[in-house]
C-alpha cells in the first residue's frame, strides 16, 4: 500500500491531557479553513462510585468554539481499554462523524461474548458514522487525510495521518516509553512490530503524535517526536530490533502488566462507540464479567 502522503501541510494541533488515564486527546485544525477533528476524546469516570463527569470533554468543546471551529470528525484510533470515549457527548454538542477502524467489528464479537451481550448489541460497527479501513482517504476541511490499518495492540487500531501529523494510537509511546502492549483478546505483538514498520516507513520528518504517555523515569508527559527519532531512538522498536526479539520481549513484558484500572467500563462503552449500555429498565448500566479477562 503506497499512501498518499501530503508533507506540505501543517495542521493546527491543540493537546489536551487527561492526567487520571495518561490520555492525549488532540484537536487538529485544517490549516486552510475553520475545520478540525478531534482525536481520542475522553470521559471523567470514577469507577468506585460509579460517577460519569464531562470536565474533559467540556474542555475541547470549550475550546473548539472559542476558536471558532467547525468539528467535522471525531476519530478514535482505537477502543481503548484505559478510559472511556466522549464522541457522543462532543458529536451531540458540536456535531462531527465518530469514525473508527472497520475491524471494530472484531472487538465487538469478542467483547459481545466476554460481556454476555444479547442480539441487540449489533456486531456490526453501526454504532459508528464511519469505518476505516486501510488507506481511506477522507478531508478535514481542505485538508486531505488517510487511515492506515495497524493492528497488534488491538485488532481495530488505525492510525490516522492529516498532512504532516500522525497520530499514531497506541502502537508507538515515545522513544523512551517504547511500544503499546500487545496482549488484549485480538492483539498480537508481532502484528504490532509490522504495523509499527508502516508507521517507520512514513517520511523521517512526519510528526509523531501519542495517544498515552507516562513519563518514564520521572520525566515530564511528552506527546510529539517524529518517525525519523523513533526510528533511531525507540528502546523496542529503534535501531533495526528483530521482529524475533519484539515479540519475545513483548511478550514477556506483557505477561507481567496488570489490567488498565478502567478496562471493564471501557470496553462496554467504547465498542458501542462511547454510549453507555442499558438495562431493562432503560438505565445507563455495567457490567463486571467474573474471571473471563
Ligand atoms: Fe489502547
Amino acid at each position: 500500500m503506497t499512501y498518499p502522503v501530503n508533507m506540505t501541510v501543517t495542521p493546527r494541533i491543540e493537546t489536551f491531557f487527561d492526567a487520571p488515564t495518561n490520555t492525549f486527546t488532540y484537536v487538529v485544525k485544517d490549516p486552510a479553513s475553520d475545520a478540525c477533528a478531534v482525536i481520542d476524546s475522553v470521559l471523567d469516570f470514577d469507577y468506585a462510585a460509579g460517577h460519569l463527569s464531562f470536565e474533559s470533554a467540556d474542555r475541547v468543546i470549550d475550546y473548539i468554539r472559542a476558536e471558532g471551529l467547525k468539528l467535522e470528525w471525531i476519530i478514535e484510533t482505537h477502543v481503548h481499554a484505559d478510559h472511556l470515549s466522549a464522541a457522543p457527548y462532543i458529536q451531540e454538542k458540536l456535531g462531527g462523524k465518530i469514525g473508527v477502524g472497520e475491524k471494530i467489528t472484531v472487538v465487538q464479537e469478542t467483547f459481545g461474548k466476554v460481556f454476555n451481550e444479547g442480539t441487540e448489541f449489533e456486531r456490526d460497527g453501526s454504532q459508528f458514522d464511519a469505518l476505516f479501513k486501510d488507506g481511506d482517504r477522507y478531508k478535514v476541511g481542505e485538508m486531505a487525510c488517510f487511515a492506515i490499518y495497524t493492528p497488534g495492540h488491538t485488532p481495530a487500531c488505525m492510525v490516522h495521518v492529516m498532512g504532516n501529523a500522525a497520530f499514531v494510537g497506541d502502537t508507538l509511546f515515545m522513544p523512551d516509553g517504547g511500544s503499546a502492549r500487545a496482549d488484549f483478546p485480538g492483539g498480537d505483538a508481532g502484528e504490532l512490530y509490522d504495523s509499527i514498520q508502516k508507521v517507520l516507513s512514513l517520511p523521517d520528518e512526519m510528526r509523531l503524535f501519542m495517544c498515552h504517555d507516562y513519563g518514564p523515569g520521572g520525566r515530564p508527559v511528552a506527546w510529539e517526536t517524529t518517525v525519523a527519532e523513533q526510528k533511531t531512538k525507540n528502546i523496542h522498536v529503534g535501531e533495526g530490533k528483530s521482529r524475533e526479539a519484539f515479540i519475545k520481549f513483548r511478550t514477556e513484558r506483557d505477561a507481567a502488566l496488570d489490567m488498565p484500572k478502567l478496562i471493564i467500563p471501557s470496553l462496554q462503552v467504547n465498542m458501542r462507540a462511547g454510549e453507555v449500555p442499558r438495562d431493562a429498565e432503560g438505565d445507563p448500566m455495567l457490567k463486571v464479567p467474573v474471571n473471563k479477562l
